[in-house]
Order: C-alpha cells, then sequence, then structure tokens
C-alpha cells in the first residue's frame, strides 16, 4: 500500500487530518512515525508558501510524498491579525493567544472573522499539488466547549450555534476550513491519477 507522510508535529492536527483523509487506499505516516525531528522555519509571507516548504523540504529529506498544511485565523476588524501568525500571537501559547485576542477586540462590534488553510502535496522533482479551505464564524468573549485546540472554544459558528470547540469531532471535520481543503485536495490528486 502506498504511504504518504503527514507533515506536521501538531497531534491535533494529525488526528484530524487522519480522520478527513479515512477510508482512503493510503497509509498516513506521521513525522513521529519515522522520527523525524528538524523543524522547518515557517518564513513564508503566505499559507501556500510556508505549506509548500514544509512539502518540500520534508519530501526531499525522507523520500516520501509529503502533504503539509499551514493555517491561521484572520480577524476582520483587526485587519486579518493573527493571521500567519496565529500561533505566536501572544508568545503564551494557546491561552494566552485567546486572552490577547478578546483583549484586542474589547468594545469591537465587529467580531467577523475565519479560520483558512492552505495545503501542498508535494511528489518530487517540484511537482506539486495544492489547494485551500475557509470556515467564517465570529469571536465571542467566553470560551465554550472543549473539543478541538486552538482558538476553537471563541469561534462561533452561526449555523450550528455552537463554538467549534463545542461541535463533534465528526461535524468538525466534515466543515472545518482543513477539511474543506482536504478534500479538495485528494479529489485532484485522485483525477491526476486517471489521467
Ligand atoms: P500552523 O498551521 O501549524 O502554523 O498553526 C496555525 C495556528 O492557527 C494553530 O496553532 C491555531 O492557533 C490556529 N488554528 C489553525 N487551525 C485551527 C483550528 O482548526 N482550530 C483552532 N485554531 C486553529
Amino acid at each position: 500500500m502506498e504511504k504518504i507522510l503527514i507533515a506536521t508535529h501538531n497531534i491535533n492536527k494529525v488526528e484530524e487530518i487522519k480522520d478527513i483523509l479515512k477510508n482512503k487506499d493510503i497509509t498516513f505516516l506521521t513525522l513521529d512515525d519515522i522520527g523525524y525531528k528538524n523543524e522547518v522555519i515557517e518564513d513564508g509571507k503566505t499559507y501556500f508558501e510556508n505549506a509548500l516548504k514544509k512539502a518540500k523540504e520534508i519530501s526531499i529529506n525522507t523520500g516520501y510524498i509529503t502533504i503539509a498544511d499551514d493555517s491561521g485565523l484572520e480577524v476582520e476588524a483587526l485587519g486579518g491579525r493573527p493571521g500567519l501568525y496565529s500561533q505566536r500571537y501572544s508568545g503564551k501559547g494557546n491561552l494566552g493567544n485567546i486572552k490577547l485576542l478578546l483583549k484586542e477586540l474589547k468594545n469591537i462590534d465587529n467580531r467577523n472573522a475565519r479560520f483558512y488553510a492552505s495545503v501542498v502535496m508535494y511528489f518530487k522533482n517540484d511537482k506539486y499539488i495544492s489547494s485551500d479551505g475557509e470556515i467564517k464564524g465570529k469571536i465571542i468573549d467566553e470560551m465554550k466547549g472543549d473539543k478541538g485546540f486552538g482558538y476553537d472554544p471563541i469561534f462561533y459558528l452561526e449555523e450550528y450555534n455552537m463554538t467549534m470547540g463545542q461541535i463533534s469531532k465528526e461535524l468538525k471535520n466534515e466543515i472545518s476550513h482543513r477539511a474543506k481543503a482536504f478534500k479538495k485536495l485528494w479529489q485532484i490528486y485522485e483525477d491526476s491519477l486517471d489521467i
């Protein structure tokens, strides 16, 4: 069976990606599975640049077809911040990020936001396919739910009257930015096999 490497050290993301791509006739390996420890410096100007850099560098170093994603939270009233810097936003971890965001949004009525993900699957010799996905929501002041990760507990989905931290993992992996990006990517991959 073909083996494809998922290039992220984030355990939450690995679990989501494996769930999104379940029932495929492929073995998905993680960086931990192969003991890959090198960090890729994410210094791109876009999510796509970062995803391509990660997928390419790790594919070249390991010889595996490699999938990488780069994602972030964009808040309209903050001109799209924290965006590319979502993970490092406060420098104080996840809870610190949420606290800083809510502080920045104090007395601001516009709570529109989106999660965005760019994904790249790198084959070899600069051959790759890519895709992206988004989900829109609103930032609420109170953390709700203990599922998901990152900013999920303050990302409110009007359609479900719940935060991304409250919906089931099955639902998140149907509707999220990452789910949309990976499902589209897989379609492109399968279509390319038909040629
Ligand atoms: P990266 O894609 O590993 O650079 O990290 C993106 C950061 O954006 C994460 O560490 C989270 O802070 C945030 N993020 C991305 N996707 C999600 C999600 O599905 N839920 C909550 N936060 C997310």
